[in-house]
């Protein structure tokens, strides 16, 4: 997979691409993930890549012309260009399998007030990782791009992700390590028991009991 990332702020992938999970993929040639400087793209004598908003306002907005010719530059017949903006599809794990099927992501992040209506008309999808507002789409698009590549096959053990928190609809199970008695809090015997069939047991238990208490609404789900 090859990931496109379009942001003013190129420095804030420094440490995503250079640490841990992610780094080893790159090393690993799972994916290939190219940070844009959007202002390498303006045209603007001064590079600039946002203005004032036609009809007032307070706040700057993105351009379209740095935004389109990055796209245009980057895009393949085989590309999905996602824009990043709280007024997108909530993103969820479901998504993020989702798009381990495509060969070739651009992800653009927004800034400042607002970008130009217009670029929507680029972006093959819109997301929004939560009901709330950052200063940029940068932090959402390291969320879809490690969400994703820790998806990617011989990225970390299948085992690892198949027992996230959100498959089957239910939140992770609790695990342990060493000590086996820490301040007086006890592992769980049946963890040590050896016995899988009881472990499996235990684990499905507590996952759904957590669930019940903090996500009700996941059981409900029909996906
Ligand atoms: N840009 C600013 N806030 C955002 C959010 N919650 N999701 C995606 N992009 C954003």
């Amino acid at each position: 997979m090859k990931i496109d990332i379009l942001t003013i702020f190129p420095e804030m992938f420094d440490g995503f691409k250079n640490t841990s999970i992610i780094k080893r993929a790159i090393e690993k040639e799972k994916v290939i993930i190219d940070i844009h400087d959007i202002r390498k793209y303006s045209k603007d004598p001064h590079k600039r890549v946002d203005d004032y908003g036609y009809g007032g306002g307070k706040g700057m907005v993105l351009m379209p012309q740095p935004i389109f010719d990055a796209v245009d530059d980057l895009k393949t017949e085989n590309s999905k260009v996602i824009l990043m903006t709280p007024q997108g599809f909530k993103y969820n794990q479901k998504l993020a399998y989702d798009l381990t099927n495509e060969k070739h992501l651009i992800l653009i992040c927004g800034h400042y007030e607002g970008f130009d209506e217009r670029i929507r008309t680029l972006a093959d999808m819109e997301i929004s990782i939560g009901d709330y507002v950052l200063t940029g789409g940068e932090l959402p698009s390291m969320v879809i791009a490690d969400s994703v590549v820790r998806l990617l096959d011989g990225v970390i053990e299948k085992q690892s992700h198949e027992n996230d928190s959100f498959n089957n609809n239910l939140l992770d199970y609790p695990v342990y390590t060493k000590p086996l008695d820490f301040r007086g809090m006890k592992v769980p015997e049946v963890l040590t028991s050896g016995h899988h069939a009881n472990i499996e047991k235990f684990r499905h238990e507590e996952a759904l009991k957590k669930t019940k208490m903090r996500r009700p609404d996941l059981l409900e789900r029909d996906e």
